[in-house]
């Protein structure tokens, strides 16, 4: 069992929003690219979209494509989307399965689950092609808590066991690992990646924009115990004596090993590149935030159940799903609104409050990683 160490919020008066360009400018758009996407780890799902030997997702952020599969000793790998004969995206199904080879539909170059080249028509005879120095090109993977995270830049990235110290080992108690993928949503979103993960990173807006979370969660409860760096959160009362959900009650098995205190509670986290996480004690809904352009995004919000819920007879996942869409949906439109209002030539920052201590922390982060 994990303890919680509960820290304490910083938080300096006059602090202010980030300025226009971040919201805006194609320039800095390719500087995150570079600075961030590119340097840090990014979350691409979780390992129970692949339950199988073969199974595959393609992961596409900010024009790269991966392959995420399961090989056939059950290890999960990414590999480029990218043939090494004359460099075809192999994959065009967002998922499915692979026999077991992957198979360019170009000119038939073939490629085992491992990634090593198998065939080439013709290739045999040609002198001095040496097959080994063509498999397909991989990505590093590394799995937290059954997430799966990979590195889309060509650099030597930064040992995960170190970036993600702080979280190795924290959360474990829900067992997330075992946990069952219910459904995915996808959203298109004319707002600013930052604009959703500063929005998540608050529970101020909870009583004018969020009626029916409002009624179930005490965000005055709210308490944060990662409050500075890549990864931000804490948790709140659940006051409705369940869960989220659109009744207020649990709606499947309880998941792991929760004390009094972690049952009663919703835990909320974001952990950069692009991962924001949320902890029921009988769900865990997260979303994925992909960058698409300075003003648009596109978020995929998941839901994930204990492995034996879907067998019992009082499991009602539909309660947890309709409560987080309508939720979505509404934080969704004040990120809208948020994009065109910073796009104005009327705005400049304001002034946060004492309740967006971990928007602060989030862009003095985002600053640092920037160079700015
Ligand atoms: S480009 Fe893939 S086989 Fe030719
Ligand atoms: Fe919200």
């Amino acid at each position: 069992m994990v303890t919680y160490h509960k820290t304490t919020d910083t938080f300096t008066a006059g602090t202010m929003t980030l300025s226009q360009k971040y919201y805006t400018s194609d320039k800095v758009f390719e500087q995150e690219k570079e600075r961030i996407f590119n340097t840090y780890w990014t979350c691409a799902g979780h390992q129970s979209r692949i339950p199988n030997p073969g199974d595959y997702f393609l992961f596409n952020l900010l024009g790269e494509s991966l392959i995420i599969l399961r090989d056939k000793d059950n290890q999960i790998r990414a590999f480029y989307n990218v043939c090494r004969h004359r460099g075809t995206r192999i994959c065009e199904a967002a998922e499915g399965k692979f026999s077991n080879s992957i198979q360019c539909s170009y000119h038939a170059w073939t490629y085992g689950l491992d990634g090593k080249l198998i065939g080439a028509p013709f290739m045999k005879e040609v002198e001095g092609f040496r097959w080994e120095d063509y498999p397909l090109r991989a990505a590093p993977v590394e799995i937290w808590e059954g997430f799966i995270f990979v590195h889309i830049g060509l650099n030597e990235p930064e040992p995960f066991a170190e970036t993600y110290a702080p979280l190795i080992g924290r959360l474990s108690q829900w067992n997330m690992g075992e946990l069952k993928s219910h459904q995915r949503i996808s959203y298109d979103l004319k707002s600013n990646w930052k604009y959703v993960i500063q929005n998540f990173n608050e529970c101020y807006h909870c009583p004018t924009i969020h009626p029916l979370l409002n009624k179930y969660a005490n965000y005055t409860s709210a308490e944060n115990d990662l409050v500075e760096g890549p990864f931000l959160g804490g948790f709140l009362s659940i006051t409705s004596g369940g869960s989220m959900t659109v009744t207020g009650r649990t709606c499947a098995l309880p998941l792991g090993e929760l004390d009094e205190n972690e049952s009663q509670r919703g835990y909320y986290y974001s952990i950069l590149s692009n991962l924001l996480l949320n902890i029921h004690p009988d769900y865990v809904m997260f979303h994925l935030v992909f960058p698409e352009s300075p003003g648009r995004s596109t978020v995929v919000s998941e839901w994930l159940f204990h492995p034996e819920a879907a067998k019992q007879p009082d499991y009602r996942p539909q309660e947890a799903v309709d409560f987080w869409h309508e939720t979505n949906l509404q934080d969704w439109h004040v990120c809208e609104l948020g994009q065109q209002g910073v796009e104005s030539k009327a705005y400049t920052p304001g002034w946060y409050t004492p309740r967006e201590s971990l928007l602060a922390a989030f862009d003095e982060h985002y600053l640092k990683v920037m160079g700015n």
